[in-house]
């Protein structure tokens, strides 16, 4: 099969192309493999691809397969699983960038009857980490006001509909025009683009006394912003740093003190590697939204096709042209079956 394979981290996005590699077989009684039909391009995958994520010290070292999120078919499951060969799946596992990849059972769920492929893809686990850091970390209610940093991205567009059907109100941060109409249309109230001058004062003025917002999701790195947005006894919790370029910021411990505020991290895979079945509750929330119709997939309108594509790809996502999910097609076959179900 084809992978874009990591002998070593890359300076240039561009140096990243497929080449040939073994078809992963399953190892334990919980491996599937699956084929992959949808991979999506994510922050952590540009991170992973030039070694400047925190888990590249410990757990992806090269040599490995990039890609994290995808959808496919399953070809491959131990016949006690409780999956079966053809079964679509979505989730996240390392080496996503690929025709096949091996994943754990507990890192799949079946594609939604509602949606395609391309959309479970879109979501994938990036619904589960914006369910997990706003409802089961911060313990966003009804009533309340969220702010979420990051709401052009992956999970900043999850974000803001897990706000919105918890029944808070969802003020959305966004760098451009496009990125507002978009996060308009998923549902956010309110949007403040973060290029403006104060906008923090801006976020503040749009909540019912001024005094500032409940919770904060920050998935930017942008801390002391998000403080400054918070009202008295409000709760922040840091979820990622995509504005940071690695640089990460320093914040005066006194600012945490004069507002009584909480600060929260929340780290996904960390927590599934500690407590699985936190994760299967926060999945298992996050789910239940799918169900009942809350959850829309946002796909990024640029089309990618074969792992060629994945260096173009990143490069838009890293030059901040990209919203939602960037989606690569993998296998066009399931794309043919998808639009004969529409
Ligand atoms: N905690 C966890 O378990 C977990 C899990 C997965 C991912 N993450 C992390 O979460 C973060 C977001 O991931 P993602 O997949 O949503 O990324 P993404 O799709 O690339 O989105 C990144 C977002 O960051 C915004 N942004 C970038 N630079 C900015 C700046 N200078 N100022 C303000 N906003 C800026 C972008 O806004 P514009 O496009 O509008 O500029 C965009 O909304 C990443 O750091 C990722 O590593 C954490």
């Amino acid at each position: 099969m084809q992978a874009i394979h990591i002998n070593e981290f890359v300076k240039d996005l561009s140096d990243l192309g497929p080449r040939d590699v073994e078809i992963p077989q399953r190892k334990g009684e919980k491996d599937l493999v699956v084929k992959i039909t949808h991979a999506a391009l994510t922050h952590v995958d540009m991170l992973y691809a030039q070694g400047l994520h925190q888990n590249n010290r410990r757990h992806v070292k090269p040599p490995f397969i990039l890609g994290t999120e995808f959808a496919g078919v399953i070809t491959s499951c131990s016949p006690s699983s409780s999956f079966q060969p053809g079964t679509k799946v979505f989730g996240g596992s390392l080496g996503s960038f690929a025709d096949y990849v091996r994943a754990d059972e507990s890192s799949v769920r079946r594609v939604p009857d509602q949606w395609t492929n391309a959309e479970a893809c879109a979501v994938g686990a990036s619904g589960a980490v914006s369910w997990g850091s706003l409802v089961f970390v911060a313990g966003l209610k009804r009533g309340e006001t969220a702010l979420i940093l990051g709401a052009s991205g992956g999970l900043g567009v999850m974000a803001v509909q897990i706000a919105k059907a918890v029944g808070a109100k969802a003020i959305a941060i966004v760098g451009d025009e496009e990125k507002a109409k978009m996060i308009q249309e998923a549902g956010a109230d309110d949007v403040v683009n973060y290029r403006e001058d104060k906008w923090e004062e801006k976020v503040k003025a749009l909540t019912h006394d001024g005094e500032g917002v409940d919770v904060v999701y920050d998935a930017i790195g942008a801390v002391e912003s998000g403080i400054k947005c918070l009202r008295y006894r409000g709760r922040l919790v840091i979820v990622g740093f995509a504005a940071r370029d690695g640089n990460i910021e320093k914040v005066l411990a006194n600012r945490i003190l004069l507002k009584s505020i909480t600060v929260h991290g929340y780290r996904f895979g960390e927590d599934g590697r500690r407590f699985p079945q936190n994760t299967e509750t926060v999945w298992q929330g996050f789910l239940k939204l799918v169900e009942d119709g809350s959850i829309k997939p946002v796909i990024y309108r640029e089309k990618y096709f074969g792992l060629r594509s994945i260096s173009r790809a990143l490069e838009d996502l890293r030059a901040h042209r990209t919203w939602g999910r960037a989606i690569l097609t993998i296998s066009e076959d399931v794309d043919v079956e998808e639009k004969a179900r529409l």
